[in-house]
């Protein structure tokens, strides 16, 4: 099997944005992305395709902060069940990182459910921080962490592991 290739999501047909769609309810259930989102995100932001052999295997979406523009929001990260446990999240979320650095960012967010180990432990591994807990975050019962990474390695030292 060959390794991922970061490829980002433009100008997507209706098809392709139903596909990821499906992709999003398969990974997260409810609080997945509909088509519609991932079209906006996909113009407003980016949407990245992570794809190994040619074939989708994961996929996340960036927004820069409104209210710091040089932090970028990363969220929907997944990789596809069929895929996981073989090293193709870290191969992605080093792509998206690279990418915020190739525009200049130098902040990156993005929130993870406390009881998500695999993808506290990923995120923890690339030096993400734990920088506040937000009840309700995504609707009842839907609480998240909010987890933070910075270009700036004395930010990082700052903060909490979960
Ligand atoms: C979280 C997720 C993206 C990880 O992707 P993956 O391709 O399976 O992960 P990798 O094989 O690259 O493993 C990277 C690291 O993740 C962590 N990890 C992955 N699977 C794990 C598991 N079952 N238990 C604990 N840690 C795990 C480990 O730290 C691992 O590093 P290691 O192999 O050196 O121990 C994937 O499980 C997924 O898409 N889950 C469903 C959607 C989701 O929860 N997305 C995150 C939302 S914030």
């Amino acid at each position: 099997m060959g390794s991922l290739e970061l490829v980002r999501l433009e100008r997507p047909r209706l098809a392709e944005l139903d596909e990821l769609a499906a992709y999003d309810e398969e990974a997260f259930g409810h609080t997945g992305l509909r088509s519609f989102d991932i079209g906006v995100v996909s113009r407003a932001g980016a949407v990245f395709l992570g794809q190994v052999d040619g074939v989708v295997v994961g996929s996340c979406q960036l927004l820069r902060t409104w209210d710091e523009p040089g932090t970028f929001w990363i969220f929907g990260f997944y990789i596809r069940p069929g895929w996981q446990g073989q090293g193709f999240g870290r191969e992605l979320l080093r792509g998206v990182m690279d990418e915020v650095l190739r525009v200049d960012g130098s902040g990156i967010v993005m929130s993870v459910s406390p009881s998500n180990r695999a993808a506290l432990d990923l995120y923890l591994s690339f030096g993400f921080r734990v920088v506040e807990e937000i009840v309700d975050f995504y609707g009842p019962g839907e609480d998240r962490y909010l987890l933070r990474w910075d270009s700036d390695p004395e930010k990082n030292e700052v903060g909490r592991h979960a």
